[in-house]
């Protein structure tokens, strides 16, 4: 087959999404699948790269941009400065993390170009991303999750400090309502922090949270399928030392991770319920990872769902699979697959009457 990696991309998590393209390409399966490479260029714009162009940090800018053509069966990307097509992809594997990327932006592009991708579809890339949005779902459905408040930017200037403080406690953890690897997101202790962690978080979204500290271990899963998904055992991010989180999340190859956790038998059981449960509640198809925090008590907080993780060979969605012995490169086979199951389901819909 022929699969487009699609990269790179307008949010902060620009260089990850590189690099996790970077590991799929030399990971994939090369007697089975051809490579094309389409690098979204920190502006947005769509270029057809070269293998050469995997070594760059950033997607460039000097590679020929391409246009998207909707409403054809075949040919919907083509080469602007020739008008030619590009080898049509037979699934684009999308790794581009944060928003216009994981949040159903790309994902809508994709479906309007009928072409099959990798992940969550448009509803769950979007409702992921969304953490207020998540959290009511998750609720609803009966998980814990941290207790919140929700604020828009028209609201900023009347966010009082000790009235959330008497809601939630301190410390207080504030961010973006749509973002991802720690961009914008602060622990705040007291009133100064406080209000330079909300100036922040708005830099990056229009609407933010300010969640209880939940304390606990924080503990990962990563889910994988369509109608019948199947869990790994768990993952545990080293707990940040006092303060240094900032840090450690900035990048998920710089966190600490422990592969499996140390949990007993009936730990984990519940923290693959909870995994699955979140997976489905969101309606996700493909892939995603499901972070958790698991108190002294024994209760699990679903912390987020990331519908298109980290996944470089050392990232922790990728790393959890190969304990449960699926090979990376047999992981991406398996997405691929699912890519293709879930287009030829949807391509079976009428759309007439
Ligand atoms: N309510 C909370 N209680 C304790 N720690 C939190 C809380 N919210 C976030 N954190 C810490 O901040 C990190 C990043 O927050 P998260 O909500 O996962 O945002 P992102 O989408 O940027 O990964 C988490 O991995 C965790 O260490
Ligand atoms: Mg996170």
């Amino acid at each position: 087959m022929n699969i487009a990696l699609l990269f790179g991309g307008k949010s902060p998590e620009h260089e990850i999404s590189v690099r996790s393209a970077r590991n799929i390409a030399a990971a994939i399966n090369k007697e089975k699948h051809k490579l094309t490479l389409i690098g979204v260029d920190p502006n947005g714009g769509w270029r057809l790269l070269g293998k050469e162009h995997l070594a760059d940090t950033f997607v460039t800018t000097q590679a020929p941009r391409l246009a998207l053509v909707p409403g054809r069966k075949q040919d919907q990307i083509i080469r602007l400065d020739t008008m030619e097509e590009i080898a049509q992809p037979d699934v684009i594997f999308a790794i581009i993390h944060g928003p216009y990327g994981e949040d159903g932006t790309v994902q809508g592009l994709l479906r309007v170009l009928d072409l099959p991708f990798v992940g969550p579809d448009v509803l769950s890339s979007a409702v992921a991303m969304d953490k207020d949005f998540a959290k009511r779902l998750l609720r609803e459905a009966g998980l814990m999750v941290a207790k919140g408040l929700v604020f828009h930017a028209h609201e900023k200037e009347a966010i009082d400090y000790m009235a959330v403080v008497n809601q939630l406690g301190t410390p207080l953890f504030i961010k973006p309502a749509n973002m991802g690897s720690s961009v914008g997101v602060h622990k705040a202790r007291n009133q100064v922090e406080f209000s330079a962690a909300i100036k922040d978080a708005f830099h990056y979204d229009r609407k933010i949270i300010i969640e209880e500290m939940i304390t606990g271990r924080e503990l990962e899963c990563a889910v994988l399928g369509n109608e019948k998904p199947e869990v790994t055992h768990i993952g545990e991010i080293a707990t940040a030392e006092e303060y240094s989180f900032d840090a450690k999340y900035v990048s998920e190859t710089e966190a600490q991770l422990s592969i499996p956790a140390d949990v007993t038998d009936a730990e984990l059981f519940q923290l693959q319920m909870v995994a699955k449960q979140a997976y489905q509640v969101l309606g996700c198809e493909g892939m995603a990872r499901v972070d958790m925090f698991m108190t002294k008590e024994g209760d699990v907080y679903v912390n987020e769902i990331n519908t298109l993780p980290g996944f470089t060979n050392i990232s922790m969605y990728p790393q959890l699979w190969e304990h449960a012995g699926t090979s990376y490169t047999a992981l991406i086979d398996e997405l691929i697959r699912l890519a293709i199951e879930r287009h030829k389901a949807q391509a079976a819909l009428s759309m007439k009457r």
